[in-house]
C-alpha cells in the first residue's frame, strides 16, 4: 500500500519534506480493525511529531491521528464492527498513522462515522472530541447538573480543540463559556458555536472577565500554551477551581502560585488511553459513537472549514504550515491518498 512518511525534520518548503513510499499492507489481528482511509484531518501534533525528530530515521515514519474510512476486515476478537463499516477515529500515537491507504486500529478507540456527514467533515472530528470530552468531565470534573451555571474559561477556543469543547460544554452543562479569541472572525466564531461570552486573549484577560462581571472563575481550559497563562490563570481562577492543560511545557513552571487557592491542575493526553491500554480506553469509542448521534440528531456540528484535497506530499506540506501558523478556525481536511 502506499503511504506518505517522515524521515525527518525538515520544513515544508522542502521537497522532500514527506516522502511518498510503499509499505506492506497491514493484517488485522485480536482487536484490530483494517480501514481504508477515504479522509483524515491535521492536528497540531502531526506538525510537533515531525518537527520533533532529530536526526534522520532508519525506518519511515507514518504521522496522522485523525481519520475516516470503510472497514474492510477485521481481527479475530474485534466485535463492534464488520467488513463494509464506515468509521472515524483517532488511533494510537504509538502505530503507524493515518498518512496512508489502509490503518489497523484497535476497534474499542473507534466511532461509527456520522450519518449524513461526508469523510472529509466526519475526519476533522475524533481527536479534538476525544480531548474535549475528556478535559471537560473527566479531567474538570464538570458537574453537568450543577444549575449555578459555573463559568467555564476557554483559552484559545477557536481552534479545532475550543470548537469542539465549546459545544459540549454548551449541550451537555449548563456552564457559562467564556471563550477566547483575537481576530473578528475567530471572535464570530466562538459566538456562533454557542460561546456566552467572547474576550480577547491578546488584551487583558483579567480585566476583560472583570467586565463581564467575573472575577474568579472555577474552571479553565488552557487550549494554548501554558508559560504566558500561567501566571494570568493564577489570579483569574477560582479557590478550590480546577484548570486542564492540554499542551506539553517546555519550562519549569511553579506548581506553588496555585497552592494558596488549592486549585486542581490537571494534564489531559487523548492518548494516554491507546498507549498504556487503560481500563477506560473503550470509552473513547462510546464517546465517539454518542457524538456522532449529537451530529446526526444536529445538537453540534462537524468544524470543518478548510478542504486541502487528495493526501499528496505536497498537499500535506501546505497543511501543515496552515496548521504551524497557529489561525486555524475549527479544523482541516483532507481526502484519501492519492498517486502523485
Ligand atoms: N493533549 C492532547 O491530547 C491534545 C489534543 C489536541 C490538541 N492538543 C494541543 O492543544 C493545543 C490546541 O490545539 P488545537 O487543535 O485547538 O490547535 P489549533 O486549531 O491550531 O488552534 C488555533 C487557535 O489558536 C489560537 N491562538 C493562537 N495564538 C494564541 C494565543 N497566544 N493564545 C490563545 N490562543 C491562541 C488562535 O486563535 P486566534 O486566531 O483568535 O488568536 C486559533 O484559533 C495545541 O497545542 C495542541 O497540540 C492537545
Amino acid at each position: 500500500m502506499k503511504a506518505i512518511a517522515v524521515y525527518e525534520a525538515l520544513p515544508t518548503d522542502n521537497a522532500n519534506c514527506f516522502e511518498l513510499i510503499d509499505l506492506e499492507m497491514p493484517v488485522p489481528v485480536n482487536h484490530d480493525i483494517l480501514v481504508r482511509i477515504d479522509a483524515i484531518s491535521i492536528n497540531p501534533v502531526d506538525s510537533k511529531e515531525r518537527l520533533g525528530l532529530s536526526g534522520r530515521l532508519d525506518e519511515p515514519l507514518v504521522l496522522g491521528w485523525d481519520a475516516c474510512g470503510e472497514v474492510i476486515s477485521v481481527g479475530n476478537s474485534v466485535q463492534n464492527f464488520k467488513a463494509g463499516d464506515m468509521v472515524m477515529y483517532a488511533g494510537d500515537i504509538t502505530r503507524p498513522g493515518s498518512y496512508a491507504e489502509f490503518q489497523l486500529v484497535d476497534e474499542r478507540i473507534v466511532g461509527p462515522k456520522p450519518e449524513g456527514l461526508s469523510c472529509e467533515e466526519a475526519a476533522t472530528l475524533p481527536l479534538t472530541t476525544l480531548v474535549a470530552w475528556e478535559s471537560l468531565f473527566d479531567r474538570l470534573e464538570i458537574d453537568r447538573d450543577d444549575s449555578d451555571s459555573p463559568a467555564l474559561l476557554i483559552i484559545g477556543a477557536a481552534g479545532g480543540l475550543g470548537s469542539m469543547a465549546i459545544q459540549f460544554a454548551r449541550q451537555l452543562s449548563n456552564c457559562t463559556i467564556i471563550a477566547t479569541a483575537s481576530r473578528p472572525e475567530s471572535k464570530n466564531w466562538c459566538s456562533e458555536l454557542g460561546a456566552h461570552h467572547v474576550i480577547d486573549h491578546s488584551g487583558n484577560l483579567p480585566e476583560q472577565l472583570k467586565a463581564i462581571g467575573y472575577e474568579t472563575v472555577p474552571y479553565i481550559l488552557n487550549c494554548s500554551n501554558n508559560i504566558p497563562y500561567w501566571e494570568i490563570m493564577s489570579q483569574i481562577v477560582s479557590p478550590e477551581g480546577a484548570i486542564c492543560l492540554v499542551a506539553s511545557t517546555k519550562a519549569k513552571l511553579d506548581l506553588d502560585i496555585y497552592m494558596e487557592k488549592s486549585v486542581q491542575i490537571n494534564y489531559e493526553l487523548m492518548f494516554t488511553r491507546s498507549i498504556f491500554g487503560t481500563k477506560k480506553m473503550s470509552i473513547q469509542g462510546g464517546v465517539l459513537a454518542r457524538v456522532s448521534e449529537m451530529i446526526r440528531a444536529g445538537t453540534i456540528r462537524h468544524v470543518m472549514t478548510e478542504n486541502f484535497g487528495p493526501m499528496t506530499t505536497s498537499s500535506l506540506a501546505k497543511a501543515h504550515q496552515h496548521i504551524e501558523r497557529g489561525r486555524m478556525l475549527g479544523k482541516m481536511a483532507l481526502s484519501g491518498i492519492q498517486q502523485q
